[in-house]
């Protein structure tokens, strides 16, 4: 894969990196598309990275449907999938590994020790193997695309970070490899997340600006939803993540709810 970079570089070609655990959904193929557009050459990684999943996560029966995959991203513009074993990525002896700091401790960070950690890791690992001028995130992970950032700075990593709108169902949930852990009554279940989002949204514009009101109202729609238990709600600054009190600035509204088994996020950035 370096090599064949270092060639393509030679070449003047500039290069789009779309990193992701595969399973490829509509939110996937919107960033290999966008990467197609501003590229000449675009690879997508499909790598299931074990060092982001806690011991009592889904890595082991996280979907792996690697020939669709391939199907999809050529189909949205990919040219090469960077498809690495976990043995490749992490042979014995491996030792090095990214310390993440204040970003990663709140919201999915704290439900998920050492995920950003596993995140950022493995992401400095693939900027560093496919040399990518721009790489694409989804807002759907909004710490996780925060907390890249941040590290693209902090470690001079010369890559162009770029951020694309979250694609959802028609009833508004969030896309999500996930999504497909759901029975039939659990699918209808989880659209709450955004239903929850576009009442806080309504009521910020009806002028509300108290966090804590907007949040109760949020874990209202939630709780009257038999099948979803809240793990976190919460309004922060939508740069440095912390919580806000009162409704100003950018605000970033996110939550994660456990429908059933799974565990589903969603966000919404305000102003
Ligand atoms: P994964 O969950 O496969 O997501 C890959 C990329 O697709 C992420 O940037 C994510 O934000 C984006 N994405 C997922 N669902 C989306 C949606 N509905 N709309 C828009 N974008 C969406 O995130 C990861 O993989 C991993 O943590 C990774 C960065 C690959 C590191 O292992």
């Amino acid at each position: 894969m370096q090599k064949y970079i270092v060639k393509a570089k030679r070449a003047g070609k500039k290069i789009g990196f779309v990193p992701t655990l595969g399973a490829l959904h509509e939110g996937h193929l919107s960033l290999i598309r966008r990467a197609r557009k501003e590229n000449d050459l675009v690879v997508v990684s499909i790598f299931v990275n074990p060092i982001q999943f806690g011991p009592k996560e889904d890595f082991k029966k996280y979907p792996r449907p690697l020939a669709k995959d391939r199907r999809l991203a050529k189909s949205a513009g990919a040219d090469v999938i960077f498809n690495p074993s976990a043995e490749e990525m992490y042979p014995s002896g491996y030792q090095t590994y990214v310390e993440v700091g204040k970003l990663a401790e709140g919201l999915c960070g704290a439900a998920r020790p050492g995920h950003f950690r596993g995140v950022a890791t493995v992401v400095a690992k693939l900027f560093n193997v496919v040399s990518a001028d721009k790489a694409y995130f989804g807002q759907k992970d909004y710490q996780q695309v925060q907390v890249i950032k941040q590290m693209v700075e902090d470690l001079n990593i010369p890559v162009q970070v770029v951020i694309c709108p979250i694609v959802r169902e028609k009833d508004g949930l969030a896309m999500s490899s996930r999504n497909q852990y759901l029975s039939p009554e659990e699918r209808i279940s989880a659209t709450c997340l955004s239903e929850a989002l576009k009442v806080a949204k309504a009521m910020i514009s009806s002028g509300i600006k108290d966090a804590i009101k907007i949040k109760k109202e949020m874990r209202n729609i939630i709780e009257s939803n038999l099948l979803g238990r809240v793990d976190y709600i919460e309004i922060v600054n939508a740069e440095n993540l912390e919580p806000v009190q009162k409704m100003q600035g950018r605000v970033t509204i996110a939550l994660a709810v456990f429908i059933g088994k799974t565990r589903l996020i969603d966000n919404m950035v305000i102003g």
